[in-house]
């Protein structure tokens, strides 16, 4: 990461051109945002709240602003995705940048090219910020450290979705006002979940109160090192929590064997509405999508009043917004004058 920043009064003016305000305390010192890890809680608050001053430009008429004019994004996906990938396009354009996608199963990386050679080309074309996603974990560190511009990790294999936790924690702060103290259950496949190691570091870092269920396998005890408690019964536990985040099952990463069946996974683990009635009556349920309904999540709970799923998706556009924003700002005020 790169450690000199802007004069944060650029940042302010863009913001306030946008529609909001940013507290005064930060110059913003990275170009790239690879994990919420690396993070301080400072900086994770710093990015919800240029994310908040965003939030408006979604819904004037003209959904414009232009603080990336001029800038090129490029979308470099090399796992599918949809929301995030739209929702990266949406940010960059609100922001007035240029958008390019990349789709792996197109490109030169299937004749043999290297990752490396890939991304220090895509660079050569004058891009500015490449939003990448991979399924090897570690794989946007890698693209980070071979190319000047910012690089924004879209999700790497189990390791993190940063903008996602991101997301997720503005979606908690928005609805209950707070983060700290804020009693907050992670259900489901944590070990194969990226979504789950960017919510559980953020989270910790602004003084939640994490519990990791799921069955034994999925939801070892070594996460209590990273903070959290464990928890492999969900009924015994499901009562305590202001917040429940839903994870869907990675089977395209789950190794065999690790439960019996999904009927059986789901009648532990799923959130039915026969479970929800045994939550706080002003319980907070998310799910980063894509759901498989019937399995972590019913139907009728994923479109319910406590669901804030969809609220999620609309959030994630600020907050990507802010991201690129920012990372922009960083690198802008680190190049030569
Ligand atoms: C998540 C992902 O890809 O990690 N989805 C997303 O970004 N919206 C979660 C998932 O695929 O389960």
């Amino acid at each position: 990461m790169s450690t000199t920043g802007p004069p944060l009064r650029d940042a302010r003016r863009l913001v306030a051109a946008a529609g909001g305000t940013v507290r005064e305390s930060m110059i913003w010192p990275h170009r790239h945002l690879l994990t919420l890890e690396d993070l301080t809680a400072e900086e994770i608050t710093f990015i919800l709240d240029t994310a908040e001053a965003f939030a408006d430009v979604s819904t004037r008429s003209v959904k414009k602003v232009p603080a990336l004019r001029g800038r090129v994004v490029v979308n470099l996906f090399f796992e599918d995705s949809t929301r995030t990938r739209t929702s990266f396009t949406l940010a960059a354009q609100r922001l007035s940048a240029d958008v390019i996608d990349f789709t792996a199963k197109t490109s030169s990386l299937s004749k043999g090219e290297t990752l490396r050679d890939t991304v220090r080309n895509i660079e050569a074309m004058g891009v500015d910020i490449i939003v990448c996603r991979h399924s090897a974990s570690g794989a946007t560190h890698l693209v980070a450290r071979n190319v000047q511009c910012c690089v924004i990790n879209a999700g790497d294999g189990r390791h993190e979705h940063p903008t996602q936790g991101l997301l997720d924690i503005y979606t908690m702060r928005q609805a209950k006002g707070r983060i700290e103290g804020l009693k907050v259950a992670i259900v489901g496949d944590v070990a194969n979940s990226r979504v789950a190691r960017s919510n559980l570091h953020g989270l910790r870092k602004l003084g939640a109160d994490v519990t990791l269920v799921g069955p034994t396998t999925l939801v070892p005890r070594a996460f209590e090192q990273m903070g959290a408690r464990v928890c492999h019964d969900f009924d015994a536990v499901i009562d305590q929590f202001d917040v429940i985040n839903m994870l869907r099952v990675q089977r395209e990463r789950i190794a065999s064997n690790v439960f019996p069946s999904l009927e059986e996974y789901s009648r532990l683990f799923g959130l039915t509405n026969d479970r929800v009635r045994r939550t706080k009556p002003d319980v907070l349920i998310m799910h980063p999508g894509p759901i498989n309904r019937g399995v972590e999540v019913s139907a009728d709970v994923a479109d319910g009043q406590t669901s804030a799923i969809l609220r999620q998706v609309t959030n994630g556009l600020a907050v990507r917004m802010a991201v690129m924003f920012l990372c922009n700002q960083a690198a802008a005020g680190a190049e030569p004058h």
